[in-house]
């Protein structure tokens, strides 16, 4: 898809399609009364028939008049809510509705007017140029197009966007919507990594699929496989991964030199939980909704990716990624509960429960990033049914400390257009994870807190500052939106991108 700057006025623009974008009740005034004027009063006529009223996200697709005053052939008018309330993340899901507004249909070519949202959002035309870029590639994304081939019902896949921004500089714009578009394209290579299913993206292939990104790319890479896992001492990656004939792999990527500080004096890891497939292991899952333990890799892809991004955006940032891959499930070779593990950091943790194994492959994951000269550390993992719960499908969780820390990862995901909540890592509810023999279990058989202590634990794995994205609600939709189709969100990856990139040299 090619990117394409114009500082025409909108109805100026040949485009097969105009995105629209309207803030609170349209007003009819200035640009828009012209493009309603131009258009025959369609725009004025749907709005008296109660069309251009309704919730965020709704989009109505309208013709241009017969007149021929505009260079478009179709609009596509998008509500954006009220303009008090314009974020960065509706920016985005706006522009992914509104091609997604375009499903099954014949477009090549997408138009969106950026002034009505670049009038309003801080940061302007710029800004709403690279959300936009983002949200249109994002909005592309058709999970149906993995596995079956010739798929049309999709949003079409474009050859052109035209981003229309009548008095803007052009260059500023394109290099801030090709920052966009990237960004998406990242996303959307974690969605896929995520959304393939079980039976073909093994700990094996994940492994694969991130070697061949790292050499397309230029970053390092270093894949551990269960014999060097043993002898180094990783025992609770090893735990999980040990039950099943797909052998697990602890992925370790970089770019810049080993140790090497960012511009912010850091050494940043990011950790993502690569749970192929979690069937709970011996503490197997009930049968209800155990498919879409397919998803509980999506950690592990995002920081695949968010490297990939980074790499691209500002090829040499220090970024050290780490991925256990493995597979949970039950069979003869599998950790029993009550099991007695020795982590790679010493301590002896008594498994419980195996379905907690998320907890059990991050925190090896997370000492080995500490013994490869990591300064701060980020993990994402999908690794509680709690949070999703507690925050639904739009909201993360987070924990983490020192607090200084928590705020500049989310200050990161503000800039991202993503949402966290911060959750309290509750020092006394350490008590109910004491072991009979062990340091501490990964499951209290009082759950109560189970969030929380979910957290507590990592926190047993990390003596440097850190944070946990807990994306178990909102790494995937189980329903779909204006904005997005069910599957992978891709979620995280763009906050993993900001933070790191805040440290980017030169
Ligand atoms: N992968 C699951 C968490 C999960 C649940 C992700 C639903 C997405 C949707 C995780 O490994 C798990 O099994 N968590 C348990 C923890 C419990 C055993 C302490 C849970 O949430 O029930
Ligand atoms: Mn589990
Ligand atoms: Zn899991």
């Amino acid at each position: 898809m090619q990117v394409r700057v114009t500082a025409e006025q909108p109805w100026d623009v040949k485009a097969d399609v105009l995105v629209v974008p309207i803030l609170g009740q349209p007003a009819f005034s200035g640009p828009l009364a012209e493009l309603d004027r131009r258009s025959g009063g369609e725009l004025r006529s749907l709005d008296d028939f109660g069309e251009l009223r309704g919730k965020r996200f709704k989009s109505v697709l309208a013709g241009t008049g017969s007149g021929k005053e505009i260079g478009a052939k179709r609009l596509v008018v998008v509500l954006g809510g009220p303009a008090a309330d314009l974020d960065r993340e509706t920016v985005v899901k706006l522009a992914a509705a509104s091609i997604r507004r375009l499903a099954g249909r014949e477009a090549r070519s997408m138009a969106v007017w950026l002034s009505p949202l670049a009038d309003v959002l801080e940061g302007g035309a710029a800004a709403v140029a690279e959300l936009v870029g983002r949200g249109v590639v994002e909005g592309g994304y058709e999970p149906a197009r993995i596995y079956r081939d010739g798929y049309e019902e999709g949003a079409p896949e474009l050859s052109e966007l035209v981003l229309v921004a009548p008095g803007e500089e052009k260059g500023r714009l394109e290099k801030a919507a090709e920052r966009g578009t990237i960004i998406g394209e990242g996303a959307n290579t974690a969605r896929t990594l995520s959304n393939r299913s079980s039976n073909d993206v093994s700990p094996e292939v994940l492994a694969e699929e991130a070697y061949t990104l790292a050499k397309k790319h230029g970053l390092w890479i270093d894949v551990i496989g269960p014999e060097k896992a043993t002898d180094m001492g990783m025992g609770l990656f090893m735990a999980v991964g040990r039950g099943s004939d797909n052998p697990p792999r602890m992925i370790v990527m970089r770019s810049g030199k080993k140790g090497e500080k960012d511009a912010l004096g850091r050494h940043l890891a990011i950790v993502g939980k690569g749970v192929c497939f979690d069937s709970g292991g011996i503490s197997i899952k009930p049968s209800d909704r155990m498919d879409e333990m397919k998803m509980d890799k999506a950690g592990a892809c995002t920081v695949i990716a968010a490297a990939v991004t980074v790499a691209r955006l500002a090829p040499g940032t220090p970024l050290l990624v780490m991925a256990p891959a493995v597979e949970n499930m039950p069979g003869p070779h599998s950790t029993r509960p009550g099991d007695i593990v020795r982590a790679l950091n010493g301590k002896m943790v008594d498994i419980t429960n195996t379905d907690a194994e998320g907890r059990l492959i991050l925190a090896d994951a997370l000492t080995y990033a500490e013994q490869l000269g990591a300064t701060h550390l980020v993990d994402v993992a999908t690794l509680t049914g709690a949070v999703s719960r507690a925050l639904g499908e739009l909201v993360s969780g987070g924990f983490g400390t020192p607090q200084t820390f928590v705020d500049e990862v989310f200050a990161a995901g503000a800039r991202a257009g993503e949402r966290y909540w911060q959750l309290p890592l509750v020092e006394e509810y350490k008590a109910d994870m004491e072991s009979w023999s062990g340091d501490l279990v990964n499951f209290s058989r009082n759950n109560e807190g189970g969030l929380v202590k979910s957290a507590l634990f990592l926190s047993e794995f990390v003596t440097q500052p850190w944070v946990h994205l807990d994306i178990a609600g909102t790494g995937y939709f189980r329903r779909v939106t204006p904005y997005a189709p069910r599957g992978a969100t891709g979620v995280s990856h763009a906050t993993l991108v900001e933070l790191a990139l805040a440290g980017a040299k030169g």
